[in-house]
């Protein structure tokens, strides 16, 4: 029996777009600040007498498309250890799953950790990274602990997260709906790709702005993280905006929030405004200043859900005792 527990990870510079859909390698490099809220714990065990994988997803069995994705994922990890055997898996999510708030990443990342270990495959971190990606992009990056980058990378070998050092970051998120997402990212990132007429411009745009946020990363510059991370972030919701039929995941209430980010720094914190596939806001800010910036949100929007969070740990193995 192997446990493992992995957290969220939001992007400062966004992954927006496949070039590869199978391998899942993404069009752009990427960038993110791994969690220490919401975690997903995933079991596994190997049970050679089973016929089929028995997946509980939140304490319900899972059926149909999340089921097919778990056992696709183990397929891959089966391929790696040369068995056929199945597995039960049980995962639980503390994210509210399909809200943009990255739980796709932490359950592939979790996944990845006891899947491997369960197997007996022995992976280092960037083989589990590898691993990890394939099944969903994002969660290469939950692997790794604090500031990650994930190198786009021209093949399988070569796409994979590693830490990045830079200066302390915290986060405040404002959640403004935790039901599921009308499209999922997986749709939404192919249809960008095939009807935006801002797809090949976000692809540029995203280079430049990883090749930015790696300078003041290196320099520890704040101010030019959060800007960076602010357009980069409407630069992404521009692009799926373009599609059609359109999708829009911003709501009134998150332009609302983007404002609220500039309300924050005329008083003087150094709050940015980031937003992933989903409705909810995510300010960034200097770890030191996560309080400060949720008393001010609540001062100035009063009755929003905020929850602060500080850089976390990458996905890792747990001992759990019956
Ligand atoms: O890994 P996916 O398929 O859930 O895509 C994640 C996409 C964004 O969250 C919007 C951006 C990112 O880099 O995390």
């Amino acid at each position: 029996m192997s446990t493992a527990v992995a957290h969220p990870n939001i992007a400062l510079v966004k992954y927006w777009g496949k070039r590869d859909d199978s391998l899942i390698l993404p069009l752009t490099g990427s960038l993110s600040l791994t969690l220490d809220v919401f975690p997903t714990t995933t079991t596994v065990v190997v049970d050679p007498h089973a016929e089929a994988d028995q997946i509980v997803f939140d304490a319900a069995p899972a059926t149909g498309s999340a089921a097919a994705r778990i056992t696709a994922f183990l397929d891959l990890v089966r391929t790696l250890a040369g068995t056929n055997a199945r597995a039960r898996v049980d995962t639980r999510n503390s994210v509210p799953t399909g809200a943009g708030l990255a739980s796709s990443a932490s359950g592939f990342a979790a996944l990845a950790v006891a899947a491997a270990d369960a197997y007996g495959l022995t992976l280092d971190q960037r083989a589990l990274s590898r691993l990890a990606r394939r099944g969903s992009g994002s969660a290469c990056r939950s692997i790794i602990p604090g500031a990650a980058i994930w190198h786009a990378g021209l093949d399988d070998a070569t796409s994979f997260a590693e830490h990045v050092d830079g200066p302390d970051l915290g986060m405040v998120i404002a959640v403004v709906d935790a039901g599921a997402k009308a499209v999922s990212s997986r749709e939404a990132m192919r249809r960008t790709r095939d009807t935006s007429p801002y797809a090949d411009a976000w692809v540029h745009a995203a280079e430049a702005d990883l090749a930015l946020m790696q300078q003041a990363f290196a320099a520890g510059d704040i101010g030019m993280i959060g800007e960076v991370t602010e357009s980069n972030a409407l630069r992404m919701h521009a692009a799926i905006m373009g599609c059609r039929p359109p999708i829009r995941y911003l709501a009134p209430q998150s332009v609302a929030l983007f404002d609220a980010a500039a309300r924050l720094r005329a008083q003087g914190l150094q709050a940015y405004a980031t937003a992933d596939a989903g409705p909810n806001v995510v300010f960034v800010c200097p770890a030191g200043e996560v309080d400060a910036v949720r008393e001010a949100l609540t001062a100035d929007m009063p009755g929003e859900r905020l929850i602060a969070a500080r850089a976390g740990a990458g996905a890792h193995l747990v001992e759990v005792t019956a």
